[in-house]
């Protein structure tokens, strides 16, 4: 049978390891917000390295951006999220819908259908299961000013597209070039959610990876087709097992204001099929919204030919830490080895917050723990290193497997006379001997050699 992965074992690993915690829990915790431990720490940086090498860094057509979380106010009016997110809103449960109570409750408002009979208005089939109409103040309100009276209100943004498109006139001069060309950032994004949260899935505050891509309007579709294969190839680069991703693109009822075509990368999460990235086509919305409010022309313009235009725009977004959610969920696996089992995280390596433990085989052997120690000192340099003398080697194995580091290099005795070590690999448990000096360069290459996820074990 294979390892049924749930979300109560991946948040009891989190708790148990150090990766996640409750927010705020002495004080009984806060609903839907998260803290990172140490190795929560590494891996979502590893999470966002590994986008931002995939987006900037290995292309000349990306550029990257780090905007305010506080935006001009005008900002999120121009963007459709103040109009579009302090409504009371209802919601169908059956049809999955959402409509606007005021509207509901008007006759005048003809447009209103029910997702299942068109032919009725919401409410009006026994089917019809509408919530209570609730605020969704989406998004977080605060004050800029000290004095009260004369202070300005603001918001934190409910993610970072925005504040590139308000400098698309500062980057596209860097650019310098036609489009097409992209700007990337990563950063932090707040969102009042109501629903429940699934541990990380949906929180409060998360850190989103966006990438605004603009594109002459009749490329459009090629560019949009190309980023949906193009994301899709980089959660598998990084190991995600194909039979657990999907894309599913949106129906039309179901598309947001602001976009022309949106395809989900889905994931098979404990909870089932969910949007793990989204990749839409946005048009001119933007632009053009940003360009009418502020009296900027937002547009690309040749100074030599004068040609002009509002370039569209494709966005692939992903959140890091539904990123991590999954890179974890899909690497969990429990086994049985030598009568004993044990849980592995089969991360990437590039992923893995530790990429090798150095460990003296017999912690009280001053020869041993003086050659680990000079081992561990030149290969930090170059790679994340845990080093660990507590307890016996069978346990300080365990504990390494259990936050997914891909190698354990052993002192022993015969180190002591040959200077040689053993790698023991986390997956397939195979042991070798190398030498010390070739320890750095061997971890190089296995970290530079493509990665597969090995299968679920039974
Ligand atoms: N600019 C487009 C945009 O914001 P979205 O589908 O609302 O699109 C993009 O969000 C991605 O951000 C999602 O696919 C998901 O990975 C992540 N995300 C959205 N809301 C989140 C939340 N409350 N908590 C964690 N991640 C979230």
């Amino acid at each position: 049978m294979a390892t049924e992965v749930t979300m109560d074992k991946i948040v009891s690993l989190c708790r148990r390891r150090g990766f996640v915690f409750p927010s705020s829990e002495i004080y009984g915790g806060l609903g839907s917000s998260y803290d990172y431990g140490h190795y929560g720490v590494l891996l979502k940086d590893n999470v966002k390295a590994r986008w931002l090498e995939a987006m900037v860094r290995e292309r000349d057509d990306i550029l990257a951006l780090d905007s305010s979380i506080i935006l001009h106010p005008r900002v999120w009016e121009a963007s459709g999220h103040v109009g579009g997110f302090t409504d009371p809103l209802v919601d169908c449960r059956t049809c999955k819908q959402r409509f606007r109570a005021d509207h509901l409750a008007d006759p005048e408002h003809t447009e209103l259908h029910c997702g299942k009979r068109p032919s009725k208005r919401p409410g009006e089939t026994p089917d019809c299961d509408l919530t209570e109409p609730r605020h969704f103040n989406l998004m977080f309100r605060t004050r800029v000013g000290a004095v009260e009276e004369t202070g300005v209100d603001v918001y934190l943004r409910p993610e970072t597209a925005q504040g590139i498109f308000i400098n698309f006139k500062n980057v596209a001069q860097l650019a310098r070039r036609k489009p097409p060309f992209g700007i990337a950032q990563v950063g932090k994004a707040f969102r009042n959610e109501i629903t429940p949260g699934n541990f990380i899935f949906r929180t409060l505050e998360f850190e989103m990876m966006e990438l605004e891509y603009f594109v002459p309007p009749s490329d459009a579709q090629q560019w949009y087709e190309y980023w949906v294969a193009e994301r899709l190839a980089w959660h598998l680069r990084y190991g995600v097992r194909e039979a657990n991703l999907r894309v599913r693109p949106h129906e039309a009822d179901e598309l947001s204001h602001y976009s022309s075509g949106t395809s989900d990368i889905e994931y098979l999460y404990p909870i089932g099929w969910s949007e793990l990235e989204g990749i839409a086509n946005r048009g001119d919305f933007d632009l053009t919204q940003h360009t009418n409010e502020s009296g900027t022309k937002l547009e690309w313009v040749d100074a030599g030919t004068g040609e002009r235009f509002t370039p569209h725009v494709i966005e692939p977004s992903l959140g890091v830490n539904r990123s991590m959610l999954t890179f974890l969920i899909d690497a969990y696996d429990e086994e049985v080895v030598a009568e004993r089992e044990r849980t592995v995280l089969r991360l990437h390596p590039r992923l893995a917050p530790v990429t090798v433990a150095v460990l003296p085989l017999i912690t009280k052997d001053a020869g041993m723990v003086a050659k680990a120690q000079a081992l561990r000192d030149e290969l930090r340099q170059h790679l994340s290193v845990e080093y660990d003398e507590s307890g016996q080697i069978g346990r300080r194995y365990r504990r390494q497997d259990e936050i997914g580091t891909p190698w354990a290099l052993t002192v022993d005795e015969q180190s002591l006379t040959d200077d040689t070590i053993t790698v023991r690999d986390r997956d397939s448990l195979a042991q070798e001997r190398i030498s010390i000096a070739r320890a750095r360069e061997y971890l190089l290459e296995r970290l530079g050699e493509p990665w597969a996820p090995p299968p679920r074990t039974t």
